[in-house]
């Protein structure tokens, strides 16, 4: 099979916001509790958190994390985790039907945060509580000194605010499972007060309003207009969520999925568009795709167990095996977001430890890599710059998610600054390998060529504490600049990154 691929200095995109390689860190299951947070670890430091799981999130380069949820957020007293921590109280967390110890809050997570050289997005309650707890919330963490909450910060240990620009008026307020659902009427106005008191105090926030839980709900799109309407001007950023799933085990089409993504981010970007031509606006709203990752594996059987359990503290609970298929998608979704870069500015891996997340721990053991850590790696160091509009000329399948689906799933970027042009390209024919001419026009010229190839002969092929490395990257073979084109072949399923320094 082959491929013709352009690539051309002046077919550009948009530059990306490095926020697109964001993350997402929930109080749930083990996510907070032997994941980040495990005083009794051989590696745990003064404040208790895994050194061992800050130097892979370090790795990772992961610029914003989004906390404390997540459904957990929306029936989440904030201020239940400051304070000494003897004194805090233990709660039952109603989304995930557990118990919440307090023992991490916004002290210890804006600590951890630092460590692991990662900005904070915070979440606000607007499920069960609203707009008095949101302000108070941000004066306590923003607000330098002489009122009440910013002088209990620093009573509390923290004589600096610490500044956090990224705010989300709740999460997944569509969703009929979120604590203190609402209609999108009465989102829409909760969420639009809140945004104008923030902004009372502080105007250069900026705003995340909830726009649907994925593309299958029933209020989706209608969810967007009627949201934003009430919101345009108040708020920065429309959030999306999606998961993938691939319960029939039917690799084509769970490949194909990427499409209903970026039909998704098209629509409520048109959307967008329709509320700002209405209200006569001047100013943009993009879209934060704050929730995004493969979750199926352990879904169901996570379902019918928390049914039956009687408030755990921190269980094991959505802890996904990553396969090598996994990679693929993984790999397709973010050539979305990357193609898609001019709206989605914002984009969070759901999420980043223990719970669907690349980086597993065993509590008092090893932290080591899931299979999907490695092209969230790829992406978040290399794909940073300017995306490129490609022109993509190659063999497609039909499938029920998508007609027309291109068995070559290609991004690129280019890296003025470091003289860098990077392409994450996905083979997803699982029986031809594809051989690829990518021209390189207007560029300059072409010195060197990196290939790094994610391969596996099994799909379902997975990385464990015992064999960490079973799916990782190595050095792809025989790609090379032959009369001004880039030449290789990509194996049938495979992930690649390859490196052109200009
Ligand atoms: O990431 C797991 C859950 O998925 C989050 O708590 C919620 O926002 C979404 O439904």
């Amino acid at each position: 099979m082959e491929a013709r691929v352009t690539a051309h200095a002046h077919y550009t995109i948009s530059d990306i916001d490095k926020r697109l390689y964001g993350s997402f860190l929930e109080h749930l299951g083990r996510a907070v509790y032997t994941g980040i947070y495990e005083p009794d670890h051989p590696t745990a430091d003064d404040s208790g958190m895994r050194k061992d799981v800050i130097d892979l999130v370090r790795e990772l380069d992961t610029p914003i994390c989004r906390y404390p949820g997540g459904n957990f957020v929306s029936a989440y007293n904030w201020e239940d985790g400051i304070g000494p921590k003897d004194e805090r109280p233990v709660r039952l967390d109603l989304a995930w039907r557990t118990l919440e110890s307090n023992q991490v809050g916004i002290h210890e997570f804006a600590d951890w945060a630092e460590k692991a050289g990662t900005e904070m997005m915070l979440a606000l309650n607007l499920g069960s509580r609203g707009l008095d707890e949101a302000r108070a919330f941000v004066e306590y963490v923003n607000h330098p000194g002489g009122s009440y909450w910013s002088d209990l910060r620093k009573k509390n240990g923290r004589a600096d605010p610490w500044g956090v620009k990224l705010w989300c008026l709740g999460n997944e307020m569509d969703g009929p499972w979120q604590v203190g659902h609402k209609s999108a009427a009465e989102y829409g106005h909760l969420a639009n007060e809140t945004a104008k008191a923030l902004r009372g105090f502080d105007k250069s926030l900026e705003l995340v309003v909830c726009g649907s839980s994925h593309s299958k709900m029933p209020t989706y799109p209608q969810w967007e207009a009627t949201v934003l309407e009430e919101t345009y001007d108040q708020v920065d950023y429309i959030s999306l969520h999606m998961y993938f799933e691939n319960y029939e085990k039917n690799t084509a089409e769970y490949l194909a999925l990427p499409e209903t993504l970026d039909r998704y981010i098209g629509t409520v970007s048109g959307v967008i568009d329709f509320i700002k031509g209405k209200k006569r606006s001047k100013k943009d709203v993009k879209i934060s795709f704050d929730e995004w990752n493969v979750w199926y594996h352990e879904r169901e059987s996570d379902a019918k167990r928390m049914a039956e359990w009687n408030w755990p503290h921190a269980p094991v609970l959505l802890e996904d095996i990553y396969n090598f298929e996994d990679v693929l998608q993984v790999g397709c979704i973010l050539n979305t977001f990357i193609r898609r870069s001019d709206v989605v500015r914002i984009a969070c891996i759901a999420q980043l430890v223990n719970v669907i997340a690349p980086i597993m721990t065993a509590p008092g053991g090893a932290a080591w890599k899931q299979t999907i850590y490695h092209p969230f790696h790829l992406a978040s160091r290399f794909g940073r710059g300017t995306a490129l509009r490609l022109d993509v000329d190659c063999p497609t399948y039909d499938a029920d998610a998508a007609a027309g689906v291109s068995y070559l799933d290609i991004a690129g970027v280019h890296d003025g600054d470091a003289g860098t042009l990077t392409f994450f390209a996905i083979n997803r024919n699982g029986t031809e390998p594809m051989e690829v001419s990518l021209g390189l026009e207007r560029f300059g010229d072409a010195r060197t060529v990196e290939h790094t190839l994610i391969k596996h002969d099994d799909l379902e092929a997975t990385n464990t504490m015992e064999a960490p490395d079973n799916v990782a990257p190595v050095k792809g073979e025989g790609a090379k600049i032959d009369g001004g084109d880039l030449k290789l072949t990509l194996p049938p399923y495979s992930y690649s990154m390859i490196r052109v320094s200009l």
